[in-house]
C-alpha cells in the first residue's frame, strides 16, 4: 500500500544492442509509518517475460516478481540514483524549473535523457522515442557561455526568460560537481568540461594530460581531445557508456563505485569507501575478475603517484555493453598539489594503514587484488616509472609551463616511498 505522499515513476531501459527503450518496471517512492523515505521498485510482467531481458543492477534487483524496498539513501536504489543528476545538474534543474528545492523524484523526472548509462524515468508506462538530437560540438562556445552565466550567477530567476529556457541545452543529467554538457559529432557522444572561472590551473588541459599519463601507465582510459572556443579550452571525453549505430546510440547499463560498496556520501556510510571492498564486491560481479582487480590496482597506484586524492566511489564505475559486466575506463583524474610531502590521503582505504596513498600500504593487500607479491610490486614500480615522465607528458598536451609548475607536487610526492609504518 502506498501512502498519500508517495510519487511513483517509470523505469526505461535500453536492452543491450538495442536503440530503443522498454519498460523494466516501476519505481515507488514512498514514505514509512514514521515518515522515512521508503523506495520500492517492481519489475514489470512483460520485463520479465521477455527473454532479452537484463536485471538493471546485478546486485540488489535481480530479475524476479518481488517488490524491493529500501529505506537507504533516501528510498533511491543505487542503480536509479547513478541515473540520476548530481550536484551540477541539479544545480542546472533548480534553475530552470525555478524551484530551489526539489524531492529525488523530480530529479530523476526532470533530468534529461542523456544520463549516464541504459536507464530512463517518465510518467507513461510506455518510454518516449529516444532522442536523437543532441548539442553538436560546434555549439561548445554558447555551452561554455552559459555554464559561465549559470556559475556566476546571471541567469534570471524568470522561468521564462530566454536564457533559462536556453540551459535546457546544457540539461546534463550526467553526475558530478563540476561544469559539462554532452556534445554529438560524427563519430558519437562525447561529455564536455568547461573550465570554471575560479580554477587554479587549466582544468581541461590537465585532466587531457592526465588521461594520457594514465593510458601511458597501461590504465584503460576513454579518447580524450581539447577543443578550444572563444579562448577557452573543454575537454571533451568519449562516452563510454553509449555507441553510435545506424539505428541510433546502444546504452551501457553503468552503476558507480558507491553502488557497488552499498554506500553514500554520509558520513557513516563512509566507512565502507575502500578500495579492499570495492575490489571483493567487484570479484563477484564483472566477467573477468582477475583482469579487472589488476586494473583497479594499477588505478590506487596511478592515484597515489599523481595525487588524483578525488578518487571518491562516484569516480569509479562498472559497465555492461552486453550481458557482462566489467570495470568501466578511468575517469575524472586530478591532481592535487596538497602540500603535505609525508602523508596524503586517497578517498578510499587502500590497505592496512587506511587510506595512506603509500607504496607499502598499496602492497600490503595485494592479495585481494589477485596478485601475486612480486607482480604488486612491478606494477607500482612501472606506474612509478611512467608517472616519473609527467612533465613531458603534460607539456606534450599543451599544458602550460606556469600551470606545469602548479601542479608539479602532485607527482611522485616523497610519502608514498616512506617504508616505514
Ligand atoms: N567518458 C564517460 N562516459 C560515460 N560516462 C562518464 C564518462 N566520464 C564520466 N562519466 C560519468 O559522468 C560523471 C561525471 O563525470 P566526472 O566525474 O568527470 O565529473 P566531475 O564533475 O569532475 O566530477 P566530481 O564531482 O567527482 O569532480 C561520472 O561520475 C560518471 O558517472
Ligand atoms: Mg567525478
Amino acid at each position: 500500500m502506498s501512502s498519500n505522499s508517495a510519487r511513483e515513476c517509470y523505469v526505461y531501459i535500453t536492452l543491450p544492442g538495442k536503440t530503443v527503450a522498454v519498460t523494466a518496471g516501476k519505481f515507488v517512492l514512498d514514505e514509512t509509518s514514521s515518515g522515512d523515505p521508503l523506495g520500492r521498485f517492481v519489475y514489470g510482467q512483460s520485463y520479465l517475460k521477455n527473454p532479452d531481458a537484463v536485471p538493471i543492477d546485478p546486485m540488489e534487483l535481480k530479475l524476479a516478481a518481488t517488490t524491493y524496498n529500501t529505506v537507504q539513501l533516501k528510498g533511491v536504489f543505487g542503480a536509479l540514483r547513478d541515473a540520476g543528476p548530481d550536484y551540477w545538474g541539479r544545480r542546472v534543474i533548480e534553475k530552470y524549473a525555478g524551484k530551489p528545492t526539489m524531492g529525488e523524484m523530480d530529479y530523476l523526472l526532470e533530468s534529461p535523457d542523456d544520463r549516464a548509462g541504459a536507464l530512463g524515468f517518465g510518467l507513461n508506462n510506455v518510454p518516449p522515442a529516444p532522442l536523437r538530437k543532441f548539442n553538436k560540438t560546434l555549439d561548445l562556445a554558447k555551452l561554455q557561455e552559459l555554464a559561465d552565466a549559470l556559475i556566476k550567477d546571471e541567469i534570471p530567476s524568470d522561468p521564462a526568460a530566454p536564457q533559462v529556457q536556453e540551459l535546457l541545452l546544457l540539461g546534463t543529467s550526467m553526475g558530478g560537481a563540476r561544469p559539462k554538457a554532452v556534445v554529438q559529432d560524427d563519430e558519437g557522444l562525447w561529455m564536455a568540461k568547461f573550465n570554471q572561472p575560479d580554477d587554479r590551473w587549466n582544468h581541461a588541459r590537465v585532466e587531457y594530460a592526465m588521461l594520457r599519463l594514465a593510458r601511458q601507465c597501461g590504465i584503460n582510459v576513454s579518447e580524450s581531445r581539447v577543443e578550444t572556443v572563444g579562448g577557452k579550452d573543454v575537454l571533451l571525453v568519449k562516452r563510454f557508456d553509449r555507441a553510435k549505430t545506424a539505428e541510433g546510440y546502444t546504452r551501457a547499463r553503468m552503476i558507480s563505485g558507491l553502488t557497488v560498496l552499498r554506500s553514500d556520501e554520509t558520513k557513516d556510510a563512509r566507512t565502507r569507501w575502500s578500495y579492499l571492498i570495492l575490489v571483493e564486491e567487484l570479484r563477484r560481479i564483472v566477467a573477468e575478475p582477475e583482469k579487472d582487480a589488476r586494473e583497479l590496482f594499477r588505478r590506487i597506484c596511478f592515484n597515489a603517484l599523481s595525487s588524483n586524492l578525488d578518487d571518491h566511489p562516484r569516480n569509479h564505475a562498472l559497465i555492461a555493453r552486453n550481458l557482462d559486466w566489467a570495470l568501466s575506463p578511468a575517469y575524472d583524474l586530478t591532481p592535487s598539489p596538497v602540500v603535505s610531502l609525508d602523508h596524503r590521503d586517497l578517498a578510499l582505504v587502500c590497505g592496512d594503514q587506511g587510506r595512506f596513498a603509500n607504496a607499502k600500504n598499496i602492497l600490503s593487500q595485494h592479495a585481494r587484488f589477485l596478485l601475486q607479491k612480486d607482480e604488486a610490486e612491478r606494477i607500482i614500480e612501472d606506474t612509478r616509472e611512467q608517472v616519473g615522465h609527467w612533465y613531458d607528458t603534460v607539456r606534450a598536451c599543451g599544458v602550460t609551463a606556469t600551470d606545469a609548475e602548479t601542479v608539479r607536487g602532485a607527482f611522485l610526492y616523497p610519502g608514498f616511498s616512506y617504508s616505514a609504518s
